[in-house]
């Protein structure tokens, strides 16, 4: 998970940049992994309080942990917190591993303040049906397949983004994709483990040998291999504020007088 957090943080850091992040925010981020995201989080809110969700915490480091950041083992299917919390909630390759993830939305949209952002970020399998290298093509998708079958998880749901928030009557929406190169990259790293870890399924499954998945590992950390990786789709959207609730409203009606 380390090596999937060096491959995204940038692109997380920099989507949350965007939307304005302000010391005085409470933020929170459900399914932290390793809680990088968090971290950066309280020292950019050092005004707020951020809470670090997961169902395991204990890949969350406690030495250099800010004194503003909580981490607590929450699951989100489960256990709730009050509504209308936080400026800002974050959740990046999460939501997609949810067996009731509409439900999910629908209830963590609550927690936000009115003017509070949500942004979640999903993976987009896409940058594999182009791939020029057949063995890496090949590699990936069975990755992908392992994966739904394994977890449940729906790596098409990010396709639609960012339908779900306006659904959900978050405004601003915004949709954003970025992929990164694999070749000696972390992201390649984090691909080769990803492979390695399921093997024997990508084997019993697929057909793909000790000795495809060795080229497929040399591949991927190899520099001058030129390939992309899983997409990382990102949906952002704001609750909106009273103002700007009132504003969604139909002008009455108005009842023309008898004669
Ligand atoms: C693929 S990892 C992503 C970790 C981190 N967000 C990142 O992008 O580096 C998915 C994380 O979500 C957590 N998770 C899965 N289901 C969850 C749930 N129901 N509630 C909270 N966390 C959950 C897992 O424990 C795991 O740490």
């Amino acid at each position: 998970m380390t090596a999937l957090a060096e491959a995204f943080d940038q692109d997380t850091i920099h989507r949350i940049e965007r939307l304005g992040i302000q010391s005085d925010w409470n933020c929170l981020e459900i399914g932290s992994g390793v809680g990088t995201i968090a971290h950066w989080l309280a020292t950019q809110c050092p005004h707020g309080e951020v809470i670090a969700t997961d169902l395991d915490t204990s890949l969350i480091p406690e030495e250099g942990r800010p004194s503003n950041l909580q981490v607590i083992t929450h699951d989100v299917t489960v256990d709730a917190f009050p509504e209308g919390s936080f400026n800002l909630i974050c959740s990046r390759f999460v939501f997609e591993h949810l067996i009731d993830r509409d439900a999910m939305l629908a209830k963590v949209v609550r927690w936000l303040a009115p003017g509070g952002w949500l942004l979640l970020e999903d993976t987009g399998p896409f940058p594999f049906d182009s791939s020029p290298n057949p063995l890496y093509r090949r590699v990936s998708k069975a990755i992908m397949a392992v994966a739904t079958k394994r977890m449940g998880s729906d790596y098409e749901w990010s396709r639609s983004f960012p339908a779900q928030l306006r659904a959900n009557g978050l405004i601003h929406t915004g949709v954003h994709a970025s992929s990164h190169g694999v070749g000696g990259t972390p992201m390649g790293r984090a691909w080769r483990l990803t492979a390695e870890h399921i093997a024997a399924d990508l084997d019993e499954q697929f057909g793909i040998t000790a000795a495809d998945l060795a080229t497929f590992a040399n591949q991927v950390e190899d520099p001058s291999f030129d390939d992309l990786c899983i997409a990382s789709v990102a949906a952002w959207g704001q609750r909106p504020t009273l103002r700007e609730y009132l504003k969604t409203l139909k002008p009455p009606t108005r009842v023309p007088q008898g004669n």
